[in-house]
């Protein structure tokens, strides 16, 4: 065969894999761009869910204490679309639930349950329990105890620095919110704010059944 191949052919790609790298970096660049760019821009992911808000200040320290004892390295927050897990867990996770948080904690492992929708399953007393000795209240549990929570005050110096963090990161926290914040504190333990936050997880999604196309109800707080 004598065909002639011109430079734009499949051939100069097949036989160079200098160019056919360059070409594949083009292509998945402008396929990642056209995926990515518009997700700035849609309000399902830039908007909160309705009955989203952002954390109270007790809440917030909870969140916080959760990241520091290392939660997320056995519990995602990540319902996701599949029968199994919305059936199990409740209504799959949007990214309208998690714009508040910074850094979100959805998590890749899943050594106990997803907690993204535990808020309300049981009682402050069993969460307190649970967290001093899971193997209380659930004896085969491998999950490690966390007795020093309900013995450590929470600090009341630093919450508005906190606070005035997620507000240059857009939560919308008011002035006297912030100003109020450690009265809100005082007194409380790090188990506290820990049941706290577990107790406000998923609870706008609480009433709404994953066939409904009804909009969420706000929550409770
Ligand atoms: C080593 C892995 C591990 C770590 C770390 C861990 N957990 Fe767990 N967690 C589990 C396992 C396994 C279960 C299921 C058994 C049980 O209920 O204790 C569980 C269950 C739970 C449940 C009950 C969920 C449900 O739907 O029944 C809550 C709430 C919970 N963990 C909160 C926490 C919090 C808060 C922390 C951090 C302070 C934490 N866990 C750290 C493994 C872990």
């Amino acid at each position: 065969m004598s065909q002639k191949q011109g430079f734009f052919s499949h051939e100069t790609l097949e036989k160079n894999v200098g160019w056919l790298i360059i070409a594949t970096i083009i292509v998945v660049s402008i396929a990642g761009l056209v995926q990515i760019v518009p997700l700035f821009f849609q309000h399902s992911t830039t908007e909160p869910d309705p009955g989203i808000t952002p954390y109270s200040p007790l809440r917030l320290m909870g969140r916080d204490i959760y990241i520091r004892e290392g939660c997320v390295g056995c519990h995602s927050q990540q319902v996701r679309t599949l029968q199994a897990e919305t059936e199990r867990y409740g209504h799959f996770s949007t990214a309208g639930e998690s714009v508040y948080d910074h850094p979100f904690l959805w998590g890749s492992k899943r050594t106990g349950p997803d907690l993204a929708r535990v808020g309300g399953r049981y009682s402050d007393d069993w969460q307190r329990i649970h967290l001093r000795n899971p193997r209380d209240v659930v004896p085969e549990s491998v999950m490690p105890s966390y007795p020093w929570l309900e013995k450590t005050q929470l600090p009341t110096n630093d919450i508005q620095a906190r606070m005035h963090a997620l507000k240059r990161l857009g939560v919308p926290y008011k002035d006297e919110e912030i100003a109020r914040a450690p009265e809100e504190l005082a007194g409380k333990t790090e188990e506290d704010a820990l049941v706290a936050y577990l107790q406000g997880l998923g609870l706008n999604r609480r009433n709404v059944r994953v066939d409904s196309a009804a909009a969420p109800a706000p929550a409770k707080e």
